[in-house]
């Protein structure tokens, strides 16, 4: 990837008790936790990398691959559920074209299910980056995503391979 860690880097101590706010920092900036830089925060804490893939992986907190522009969480929390969560991420996947854990082949959007979003009354409910879209039925997806078909190619694909990072995350 290559991406500049150097300002992040300025801003902490090259000590292990930064690391988490580092890896926190780098996600923030870069979305995830490229493989390279893990690398760098390796070299910079002093930490091994394999100790610092392994604090990464403790916490679900951190991500290992790119996510879309528009990053989908799709509550599945108790609320969620029992209103229909479930239907509601596969209408979600079917629109789409992808399957939770997948990103768009252009990049533009991204999904996941989560446990609860803090925001039960609102019931099924999902996030779209930071903002919540509430009481979802079937029917509002299109409206929710405005996604038009006929002129976006969404592919059922996984994220291209040259830019996944294979990291199976608690295993
Ligand atoms: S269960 Fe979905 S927001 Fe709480």
């Amino acid at each position: 990837m290559g991406k500049d860690l150097t300002e992040i880097f300025s801003i902490y101590k090259n000590q292990e008790s930064d690391l988490i706010p580092i890896l926190q920092a780098i996600q923030t900036k870069n979305g995830y936790l490229s493989e390279n830089s893990i690398i760098q925060v390796s070299k910079f804490t002093g930490v091994p990398e394999s100790e610092v893939y392994g604090v990464a992986t403790f916490y679900t907190q951190f991500r290992f691959s790119p996510i879309g522009k528009k990053h989908i969480m799709v509550c599945k929390g108790t609320a969620c559920h029992v209103l229909g969560a479930t239907k509601i991420a596969e209408g979600i996947e079917r629109h789409l074209g992808i399957k939770e854990g997948e990103i768009t082949f252009d990049m533009e959007y991204s999904l996941e299910s989560v446990g609860c979003l803090g925001c039960c009354a609102l019931a099924p409910c999902a996030m779209i980056n930071n903002e919540v879209e509430s009481k979802i039925t079937l029917r509002n997806i299109k409206k929710i995503f405005k996604i038009k078909k006929k002129t976006i190619p969404y592919q059922n694909t996984k994220i291209p391979p040259e830019k996944l990072i294979t990291h199976n995350k608690g295993k």
